[in-house]
């Protein structure tokens, strides 16, 4: 049996990723990103999002599927993001997707964002398989799932306020550093000192949960008081210390769950795993351990059409029906509901 090829589209927050997989093997891998237009609001304003997604999407899956050497009666099935994300966001990918494949006659699948996530290493990794924990964090997510099998997961921790990018977001827009914030920090920290100060870690308490709003707190509380007592750090120094106390907690909780459930494979995703002190952390922690560590490039561990792709990979292998015709999109989607 040929792999199958298969067209996927990520609309659900700021970024359109379309690609096309032949079986696990990337074609195409396109995107194109709204940061510029979303920066001068410090933040994603979602019809915005939903707007730029129009203009985008067409001239994008043109050019991957010329850009996979295909045509697209070729394709075996259509896949895109069918939640959780913005609504009007969500709805541009999966309508076009949704109307390609009727006009095509070729099937459909509606894929979790976050299951995206999960299966983005196996692009990478062959060697990337259940029994894992994986490490999902992004602008909207922070979440410890343990993979049983492709498609059996639990949730063991979650964050209890806000997610790791949103805290970095957020902390950046109060430094004046930028939108987005996980790499304007992740930049500032390169030359800064990561114990120039301790900031509280959270929920010590709580093994695998997280809780980022506190931390907020106390920066604000503690520029506010240095600024007045003329001993503030430099900005590098602040970014570093920031970026420490959010990557401790990632981490540890990571670890706290690899004890409890005795795997030997670490996986992540989402987009604050493109950040650079993370990602050396973890691998310290795995090889200290000699558990196996897959972490993808920074362009698959970001929102992309490729990792939407590949769940509907295994979605059609195993004989998963796709979505029926008059199926709509799911904001609040939960992983493995
Ligand atoms: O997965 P993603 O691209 O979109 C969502 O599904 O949310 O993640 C975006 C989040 C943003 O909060 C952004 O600040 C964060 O990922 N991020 C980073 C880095 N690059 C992106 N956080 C820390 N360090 C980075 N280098
Ligand atoms: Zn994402």
């Amino acid at each position: 049996m040929t792999d199958p090829l298969i067209l996927g589209i990520e609309t659900s927050c700021d970024e359109t990723g379309v690609a096309v997989l032949e079986g696990f093997t990337v074609r195409s891998f396109v995107l194109a990103s709204q940061i510029e237009e979303h920066a001068r609001f410090g933040g994603v304003v979602p019809e915005v999002a939903a707007r730029a997604h129009v203009e985008a999407i067409r001239p994008l899956v043109h050019q991957a599927v010329t850009g996979a050497g295909i045509h697209p009666d070729q394709l075996d099935a259509i896949a895109a993001t069918r939640g959780p994300g913005l609504i009007g966001a969500l709805m541009v990918g999966y309508a076009f997707g949704k109307s390609l494949a009727w006009t095509l006659g070729k099937p459909f699948y509606g894929i979790d964002h976050m299951e995206g996530h999960l299966y983005a290493p196996r692009l990478e990794y062959a060697a990337y398989e259940p029994p894992a924990i994986v490490l999902l964090a992004s602008g909207g997510h922070s979440e410890i799932i343990h993979v049983r099998a492709w498609g059996d997961y639990s949730t063991l921790g979650t964050t209890i306020d806000d997610a790791a990018g949103e805290a970095f977001d957020k902390l950046a827009r109060f430094m004046g550093l930028g939108y987005p914030g996980g790499p304007v920090i992740d930049a500032e920290a390169e030359d800064g000192n990561p114990d120039a100060v301790r900031f509280p870690r959270a929920l010590r308490d709580r093994p695998f949960d997280f809780s980022f709003s506190g931390l907020k707190t106390s920066v604000v509380t503690y520029l506010e008081k240095a600024k007045k007592e003329g001993t503030l750090p430099s900005r590098p120094d602040v970014a570093a210390s920031i970026q420490e106390a959010i990557v401790d907690a990632l981490v540890e909780k990571t670890f706290n769950a690899v004890d409890e459930t005795g795997v030997t494979a670490v996986g992540g995703g989402g987009g604050v795993l493109a950040n650079r002190r993370l990602r050396t952390r973890l691998q310290e922690e795995a090889d200290r351990r000699g558990i196996d560590l897959f972490i993808p490039s920074v362009r698959m561990c970001t929102d992309n059409g490729a990792m939407i792709a590949a769940v509907a990979i295994d979605r059609m292998n195993n004989g998963g029906a796709p979505d029926g015709w008059a199926l709509d999109v799911d904001p609040g989607m939960r992983l493995g509901s």
